[in-house]
């Protein structure tokens, strides 16, 4: 009986101690409306205020509604009736290729004083219980690093801006509300993410949301999963040398499929066709995915969102992927190479979510998970049903140990 007893009380501790953060975004606002999938839910971050909203010297303090200040996909309140309550509702500021307001912000310490002063006064008005940063990235590329005054030796200052920036969002926003960070999940991109620059961080930042997906994307020249295991552990290694403490690490999972054309002459087609019988699929050449000269897409990879469903050009395809594709035991990731498409398809199945759970969440003693996103996985949310009970049950299980 007492057993029983303190497994239960060990059981609720669980829900205040873990993170299990979802993004909520503007394109796939809808949560699931059956209670039970949220129930785990910790905090929700709302996608996204666009940093440049913060920089303007006027903004209105007086009568006028959040809403009217602060337009935005949805309202905070409205947020937390659709949640377990105590969820904490974050704004999440940036994204891919909203660079600009943090550039501006971050340039002088007047900017970082206005910018900072500016978001306290959303988070004040919108009732928001604080916010999550994605400046993507500082220090460099980004969306527009092969442009002039873009390129990374421009954005050098910036790895010692950033951590500046925070600070002086922390002095505005107060000890008691919470400031979370989105940061890159490759080693190449952290470039303002290092032992120097970590110790003078942390102080300003609640826990980190490591984007463990997109690990293969348009700057890359071969086939990779995008959000493996392998590469996920390579990905929060790097923080934690850095000196990011595991109980402040996120681990993301992505609630969305990619793929890549990969190199259709006849002798990049042999390498991949080597690859697939031998490697699982990995190391099959794309060729050039992005202009070297301006940094543009040149069309070569694609995505979508379980909500959005299947472009009908892939839809044969991916078809094939789902039957067909292979799980890589070595490197943890399941992908498909498509031999008569010349495709690659990498993501995060059922057996992805559940083995990144254990070799890596598990496996680093990591007390936070996120993903990208949960509207994202709708109608089905067969994804977030996944990661609810791979996730859950894993730190319920960790606390009931602790407990007893
Ligand atoms: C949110 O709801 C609370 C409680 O009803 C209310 O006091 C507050 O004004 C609301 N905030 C906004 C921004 O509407
Ligand atoms: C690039 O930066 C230089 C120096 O800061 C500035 O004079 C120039 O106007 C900038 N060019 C563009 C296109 O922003």
């Amino acid at each position: 009986m007492y057993a029983v007893y303190l497994i239960f009380a060990s059981m609720i501790f669980v829900t205040a101690q873990a993170r299990y953060v979802m993004y909520l975004t503007g394109q796939h606002p809808e949560p699931p409306a059956d209670v039970a999938l949220v129930a785990g839910i910790t905090h929700v971050a709302l996608a996204f205020m666009s940093s440049r909203s913060f920089n303007q010297v006027s903004i209105d303090a007086t009568s006028e509604a959040a809403e009217v200040k602060w337009p935005f996909f949805t309202t905070v309140n409205r947020t937390r009736t659709q949640f377990q309550k105590g969820t904490k509702v974050l704004i999440a500021i940036g994204g891919w290729g909203d660079d600009e307001g943090f550039e501006v912000a971050a340039r002088t310490e007047e900017g970082q004083e206005l910018w900072a002063s500016n978001v306290a006064r959303m988070v004040t008005d919108t009732g928001a219980d604080g916010v999550d940063i994605d400046w993507e990235y500082p220090g460099g590329n980004g969306e527009h690093y092969l442009q002039p005054n873009h390129t990374n030796p421009t954005k050098a200052w910036q790895t010692t801006a950033y951590p500046k920036l925070l600070s002086t969002l922390r002095k505005h926003l107060g000890p008691s509300k919470l400031i979370t960070a989105a940061v890159p999940g490759l080693p190449r991109d952290m470039l303002a993410f290092t032992s120097t620059t970590i110790p003078i961080i942390l102080p300003s930042i609640d826990f980190f949301n490591i984007m463990t997906y997109d690990l293969m994307n348009r700057r890359d020249s071969q086939t990779l999963h995008h959000a493996g295991v392998q590469a996920s552990l390579t990905s929060i290694n790097a923080y934690l040398s850095a000196g990011v403490p595991a109980s402040k690490l996120n681990v993301g999972f992505a609630f969305y499929v990619k793929y890549f054309r990969t190199d259709a002459s006849p002798a990049g087609r042999k390498k991949c066709l080597d690859a697939w019988n031998i490697n699982s699929g990995i190391g099959c050449p794309t060729g050039i995915m992005e202009d070297p000269k301006t940094g543009g897409d040149l069309g070569k990879t694609g995505g979508f969102s379980w909500h959005d469903g299947i472009p009908s050009e892939v839809s044969e395809s991916f078809k094939a992927a789902k039957t067909s594709g292979k799980w890589d035991a070595e490197r943890g990731g399941y992908g498909y190479w498509d031999e008569k498409e010349n495709l690659w398809w990498t993501w995060e199945n059922e057996k992805a979510i559940v083995e990144k759970v254990e070799r890596v969440v598990k496996a680093k003693g990591i007390e936070g998970a996120f993903a990208w996103g949960l509207g994202e996985d709708g109608d089905e949310f067969e994804h977030l049903q996944t990661l609810n009970k791979a996730y859950n049950g894993l730190q319920a299980g960790r606390h009931a140990r602790n407990e007893l």
